[in-house]
């Protein structure tokens, strides 16, 4: 099941990051590295964690031109990424530029567009999104991920029962917003649920940052996620 986690690696500090990717090693393989570090640290971070054997997703969220992004995604190839998220709402174009740039690369990097943040509720979504609904553009942009051939989406759990239908198993789906205790402290995670019910739900990868990093035993904490996920 650990292989099935994704630590996002949201801590301030480049050498406290680099630490805890080196204590993980054969323990838990998949790291998110956010925007936090990679300012900080850049490639040569991203490059390090990725020499320590980890399998390193760069949560980028790139969304911008068609051509902007696919220059973005022919230089990210080049390093040894395991996934990297693009923005599913920068349209079909964009994905289709980027997941051709990916192909061209020759790299086996996994193309990751998130599809609605899971921090959004349905009512601050309508204040930036007025004429439609949460599930309205999970379904339409579930529809061109699956159309561009992009290889995965990010979703919420509590998304999953909508896209699983059109992305047929065919696009893997990466899945933050996971908390422990339904109904407990979810942060700023609007649409959230347990490990567990997000496996069940089709979930190919969970993502989890604070859950883990905020522990006071963090690998006793991933024991725990691990273990609701077999529970299921
Ligand atoms: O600490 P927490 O478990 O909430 O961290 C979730 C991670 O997943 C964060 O790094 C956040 O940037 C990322 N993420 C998310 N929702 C998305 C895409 C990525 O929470 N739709």
């Amino acid at each position: 099941m650990k292989d099935k986690i994704i630590l996002a690696l949201d801590l301030t500090n480049v050498g406290e990051a680099l630490n805890l990717a080196d204590e993980l090693r054969g323990g838990l393989s998949h790291i998110k590295i956010g925007h936090q570090l990679y300012a900080q640290g850049g490639m040569e971070f991203v490059t390090k964690i990725i020499q320590m054997g980890h399998k390193v997703f760069l949560d980028l969220k790139l969304h911008d031109i068609p051509n902007t992004v696919r220059m973005a995604v022919e230089e990210l190839a080049s390093h040894g990424l395991w996934a990297l998220s693009i923005h599913s709402s920068g349209g079909r174009k964009m994905l289709e530029e980027a997941r051709k740039a990916a192909d061209n690369s020759g790299a086996d990097i996994k193309l990751l567009a998130i599809s609605v943040l899971t921090s959004f509720s349905q009512e601050v979504w309508q204040e930036v999104n007025p004429n439609s609904t949460i599930q309205e553009a999970l379904l339409a942009r579930a529809k061109v991920v699956m159309e561009t051939g992009v290889h995965g989406m990010v979703c919420s759990p509590l998304d999953l029962p909508v896209v699983m239908p059109i992305l047929q198993n065919k696009v893997m789906t990466v899945v933050p917003g996971v908390r422990l205790i339904k109904g407990g402290a979810k942060d700023d995670q609007e649409r959230a649920a347990t490990p567990g019910r997000a496996v069940s739900a089709g979930a190919d990868y969970i993502v989890v940052g604070r859950p883990v990093l905020e522990a006071k035993d963090r690998f006793a904490a991933i024991e725990e996620i691990a273990e609701d996920m077999k529970r299921v």
